[in-house]
């Protein structure tokens, strides 16, 4: 059976480049990159070349990045990092700080701020709207006297949506608190320059651009001291113990580097195009459906369509059984399918969160691949909404038994 995999915010395949870069430190170059021999100079080598290329891609210096074991961790880091090192630039230790967030972020934010609450910082969650961008005189409102970090993303992986971070950056700058943004779903698709956002720190995640899943980066701004989450070794620079996953730093380096040639030559712009062929031929096909997150900017990769009359879950397990790969963002919790809090945040209603699906692109879908969802994804749509009783004017099979 063909397949097509348009889940690609989940996760990307390796591409053959990534993986050729890769598989030589697998075998001949296995050395420990602190070993002073020779096996270790050439990891060391290696990890240092990634280094390179990924500062490249963000804007940074070689020496403010830090390797990570994928965006969790880089998120981890910035916030626990730097909410416990004691050396914040108000001099105020941890409990009692204060943190701006917002409500659309990823678990891997959502939930480091949970946790600090728990450990007695207060944590203000800034609503977007209904576009599902957050507005950035609501930060500068919620920044109090002692405000030690703002933590908002720049790209969601639920809608595409860009936000606006450069705003946010000036803002944070403005009144001298620190600045973590999670561009994990931002890396390769739109440019990112660490300068012109202002941030103090930025992570992103080697399986959301096309490098191995298990590795990632966090961008720490020169002079930002962070309190390392491991204690170990003297690697990355004090900043991270532990050996270095040399394979994936490799494969991670090799993606930044396709990443950037992606974005200069119009290879991303071309995926853009797929997306919106995507996007435009399910909205003339389909009745009762629409973009969520539309009129807004967004990673050229994503669109979040809602369905309505159709079960999401349901959906994606027809189209899964037909050969197309796409996710709903709706999460099952103790038995019962949790509607996305993405989706919830920016005003749907529970049945319309439900009802909504991402599609999202990676470099590896042609053309045919969204032929194949056009063909696929309308008939499945009938089949589904045939069975729908509101959608048929019938009454719920429950109320009429
Ligand atoms: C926006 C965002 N942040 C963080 C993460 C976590 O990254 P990782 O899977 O590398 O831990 C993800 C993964 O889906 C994500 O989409």
């Amino acid at each position: 059976m063909r397949r097509v995999y348009l889940d690609n915010n989940a996760s990307t395949p390796v591409l053959p480049a990534v993986l050729q870069a890769m598989q030589p430190y697998f075998t001949e170059h296995f050395g420990n990159a602190s070993s002073i021999h020779h096996h270790g100079q050439e990891t060391r080598a290696a990890v240092e070349r990634a280094r390179e290329a990924v500062a490249l891609l963000v804007g940074c210096r070689a020496s403010e990045i830090v390797f990570t074991s994928g965006g969790t961790e880089g998120d981890n880091l910035a916030i626990f990092g730097l909410l416990s090192s004691g050396l914040l630039r108000s001099g105020l230790v941890r409990g009692g700080d204060h943190v701006i967030s917002s409500t659309i972020e990823h678990h891997a934010v959502l939930n480091s701020c949970k946790q600090l609450e728990a450990e007695g910082c207060n944590v203000t969650y800034i609503r977007c709207d209904a576009r599902g961008v957050i507005d950035p005189e609501d930060v500068r409102r919620a920044v109090r006297p002692n405000t030690k970090l703002i933590t908002i993303m720049m790209a969601n992986n639920e809608t595409g949506v860009l936000q606006p971070v450069e705003a946010i950056g000036k803002i944070a700058a403005e009144a001298d608190v620190y600045f973590h943004t999670d561009a994990v779903q931002a890396a390769g698709k739109v440019a990112i320059d660490v300068i012109a956002i202002g941030c103090d720190l930025l992570s992103i995640s080697g399986h959301k651009m096309h490098a191995p899943q298990g590795v990632g980066a966090l961008y720490v701004r020169k002079g930002t001291h962070l309190q390392p989450l491991f204690h170990g070794g003297r690697h990355e620079r004090s900043r991270r113990a532990g050996t270095e996953n040399v394979p994936g730093i490799a494969g991670l380096g090799k993606a930044a580097e396709l990443a950037r040639e992606g974005l200069a030559s119009g290879e991303v712009r071309r995926m853009g195009d797929l997306r919106d062929r995507l996007e435009s031929g399910l909205l003339g096909e389909i009745e009762f459906c629409g973009v969520n997150g539309a009129d807004t900017r967004r990673v050229p990769n994503t669109t979040n369509i809602y369905f309505d009359h159709v079960e999401g879950e349901a959906f994606v397990i027809a189209l899964d059984l037909k050969g197309l790969a796409v996710s709903t963002g709706a999460a099952c919790s103790s038995g019962a399918l949790e509607p996305s809090h993405v989706l919830t945040a920016m005003g749907l209603d529970g049945d319309r969160a439900r009802a909504s699906i991402r599609f999202s692109l990676g470099k590896q879908n042609t053309s045919e691949d969204v032929d194949f969802a056009l063909g696929l994804v309308p008939e499945t749509i009938s089949r589904l909404r045939e069975l729908s009783p509101v959608y048929n004017g019938k009454k719920p099979l429950a109320a009429s038994s």
